[in-house]
């Protein structure tokens, strides 16, 4: 079996698999969230790199042929080292891709204003990746990023529908307005954050069109598979889905469900 590895530090990434999964519903894949060591997007750039690279391993030895880093943290932190150090000595023919490219490509199509927000951890947004990466394709776009640390919290807990989540997204949504009055686009650069759409757009003028990954990465990787058959053929095509937690997998079972629409059984592993 050589299975997609889809890859996050914790439950976020489902909300991409999700998609990746309704879009090529044929290929096998197998999902690690490395919820023992969630969240990443407050730690160091070494701290990231360190555990992204143990798990990237991790999905090498259960036969991934290709490994989607479903964390915008991870693609931000650590797949460039990956991609550029690692993969030689890991697994020369294997291929690591990430979240932020394949949005950046994408993401100044939908803006008509060239102002777009971007929604993501600390580290996202300390890296200042997306802001790179975006003027590759788009140098004309005004792009103000805003930091929103308490979210990934909320969501991995399951406290994101309430009073206290609703406070938080309503202080980075007033900010990021007040830096950017303009914007008429807002990126969820972060894979957690579609579990807090509502709340997000409630607070938003109608007119602001808010974008979440799961849909761009999975035409991307579509794309991807298409451009390099010497990938796509030797992934298997049996339609199976295994889940695989650093922590508890009776809790990745009871939370699963919020952010991949249904239940799953999950396997601990240690790292
Ligand atoms: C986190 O673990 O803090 C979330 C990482 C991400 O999706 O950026």
């Amino acid at each position: 079996m050589s299975p997609i590895g889809v890859f996050d530090s914790g439950y976020g990434g489902l909300t991409v698999f999700k998609q990746l999964v309704n879009r090529l519903p044929q290929y096998d894949y197998i999902y690690l969230g490395d919820n023992a060591r969630a969240p990443y997007g407050t730690r160091s750039f070494e701290t990231v790199y360190k555990y992204t690279l143990e798990c990237v391993h991790w999905l090498f030895q259960q036969s991934c042929p290709l490994i989607i880093l479903a964390c915008n943290t991870a693609s931000a932190k650590a797949l460039r080292t990956i991609q550029q150090n690692d993969l030689q000595h890991l697994n020369p023919k294997g291929r690591v891709l990430g979240v932020i490219r394949p949005t950046s490509e994408i993401i100044g199509n939908y803006s008509q204003s060239g102002e777009i927000g971007i929604l993501a951890t600390n580290g996202t947004v300390q890296s200042n990746t997306y802001d790179i990466e975006i003027k590759k394709f788009f140098p004309q776009l005004h792009i103000t990023q805003e930091a929103c640390p308490m979210w990934v919290p909320l969501i991995e807990n399951g406290e994101h529908e309430g009073a206290g989540a609703d406070f938080f997204v309503q202080k980075h949504i007033n900010h990021l307005l007040a830096q950017s009055p303009g914007i008429d686009t807002l990126l969820l650069a972060c894979t957690h954050y579609p579990l807090l759409e509502e709340q997000i757009k409630a607070h938003l003028p109608k007119h602001v069109k808010v974008v979440s990954q799961g849909e761009i990465v999975a035409a991307s990787l579509d794309d991807y598979l298409n451009r390099h058959p010497e990938i796509q053929t030797q992934l298997t095509q049996g339609g199976r889905c295994r889940f695989f937690t650093t922590d508890s997998a009776l809790d990745f079972k009871t939370n699963a469900t919020r952010f991949f629409g249904r239940e799953v059984q999950a396997e601990h592993i240690d790292l």
